[in-house]
């Protein structure tokens, strides 16, 4: 295999060593050989059906690139800096390995259309094993939400104690924010599905291809349909990041909580040792190293998401060589996100509620004032009215230091003669979340229903 760069025709002086390795991506696009290959051999085949090549030229490339990602899988393939990419390097070994029909590979095609389509196949299959682990995380959620779908914990909104729930329903928030998320990248899957090749350095080929066979063979659904647009766009990549952070902001709320119920003041949940680590001086420490990380994570890959729209921010059609920047934020966003979600579905099924805990911390907050309130509605007072009754009752409990169902008859009549002996239904917290009791509520028979339709989703 020689080094000879396949556009050294024009060029009078070797390129300046340095820049050589400046310019050169195949240190990071060599993850793209599968792929690369794959394209090559759609091409290849088209063009013989074409008649561009000839059945032995076709079959030649076919078994000659076959044998190189055979190579490469086995690691015994030599990457060139000198040859700039991935796709260089394939194709000189292509033609150190079979002769001159290496060199009849090209024909009709450019490394734009190339690397356009190689991203797109790539990501496609990453895509489909991202979605995977999403649905590994949901059912290992719905496993938790419907053994937990009877617990009762403080509900929150500024972090204050606000309504009763139950753990499972929560639980169940987080299986929302996920399928929205695979619902995202469905969505990005579908758009990226169309093939760049043919399209070749912008303006199209002279030679007589069937770019619809082509994009038959390597499963997208059509070519795209204009050629400056297919080299240049890179709108699947910042999309698929867009979509990617979002799911890390979901998980790192996700993580947030965990940090948060895990804490010796909420103890609400206890993580498993295999994803916790201690502290080299605090013999008593456990620390949520995981959902920490996780939480972390999302910064760097928000990072890349605003890295790419920069990056393509006012570039001219149709390809620049700014382009070949897209390619280690993309890695590296799908590489956290895969570690993200596999740690998380990994790590829930080993998450130990601490039931008592969390129903403890509920009676602390006043947290059926709410449902006093709504009692008093029904006995007739207006919402504002039993608020403000209510209001008052809370007053008193901060005062005596205790919680509303604590407080006498007497001291709660004194604040609406419409209450009765009937009121310590409401104030405890089971009647409170049981109260609940429409669909997207919080009553224990309404998630065990969001599950079982939940179930249903994430099996198709
Ligand atoms: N390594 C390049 C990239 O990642 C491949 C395409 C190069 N095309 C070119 N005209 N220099 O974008």
């Amino acid at each position: 295999m020689t080094d000879k760069k396949p556009w050294a025709g024009r060029f009078n002086e070797p390129t300046d060593a340095f820049v050589e390795a400046f310019t050169a991506s195949v240190g990071f696009d060599w993850r793209l050989y599968r792929y690369d290959i794959a394209g090559s051999i759609a091409h290849a085949r088209m063009l013989a059906r074409q008649g561009i090549l000839s059945a032995e030229e076709r079959d030649a490339i076919v078994a000659g690139l076959e044998r190189i990602r055979e190579r490469i899988d086995r690691g015994e393939f030599e990457w060139r800096v000198a040859l700039e990419d991935v796709h260089m390097n394939v194709e000189s070994a292509l033609t150190a390995d079979i002769g001159v029909a290496g060199k009849k590979l090209h024909t009709g095609r450019s490394r734009n259309d190339q690397v356009a389509t190689d991203v797109r196949l790539w990501l496609r299959d990453e895509i489909a094993t991202i979605r995977d682990e999403i649905r590994r995380l949901q059912r290992a959620l719905l496993d938790l939400a419907e053994r937990e779908a009877d617990t009762v914990m403080p509900g929150f909104t500024h972090l204050q104690t606000a309504q009763p729930v139950t753990f499972g329903h929560h639980l169940m928030a987080w299986f929302e924010m996920l399928d929205r998320d695979h619902g995202r990248l469905v969505d990005c899957a579908r758009r990226l599905n169309a093939m760049p090749l043919g399209a070749a350095a912008l303006a199209g080929t002279s030679y007589p291809i069937d770019r619809h066979y082509t994009a038959e063979l390597l499963g997208f659904d059509a070519p795209a349909e204009n050629s400056l647009d297919a080299v240049s766009d890179r709108d699947f990549a910042i999309e698929f990041a867009a979509a990617a952070s979002i799911l890390l902001m979901h998980l790192s709320r996700c993580a947030e909580e965990l940090v948060i119920w895990s804490s010796a003041q909420f103890a609400f949940v206890e993580l498993s040792d295999r994803f916790c680590t201690g502290s080299s001086i605090m013999p008593q420490k456990k620390n949520p190293d995981v959902p920490e990380l996780v939480r972390g994570k999302a910064g760097r890959v928000f990072g890349h998401l605003f890295g790419l729209l920069t990056l393509m921010k006012g570039q001219p059609l149709a390809y620049n060589k700014d382009n070949q920047e897209d390619k280690e934020p993309l890695f590296d966003t799908v590489d956290q996100v895969r570690g993200c979600l596999r740690v998380f579905a990994d790590m829930v099924p080993t998450i130990r509620p601490r039931r008592e805990a969390m129903r403890a911390a509920a009676l602390k907050g006043f947290a059926t004032a709410t449902d006093l309130a709504d009692y008093l509605v029904r006995k007739g007072l207006p919402f504002r009215d039993a608020h403000e009754a209510v209001g008052k009752a809370v007053a008193l409990g901060v005062t005596k230091g205790c919680d509303l169902a604590q407080l006498s008859l007497p001291e709660l009549q004194s604040f609406s003669p419409l209450i009765g002996e009937d009121v310590y239904d409401v104030l405890t917290l089971e009647g409170s979340v049981a109260a609940r009791d429409h669909f997207g509520g919080t009553a224990p028979a309404q998630v065990r229903a969001a599950v079982a339709r939940a179930r249903q989703r994430v099996a198709t």
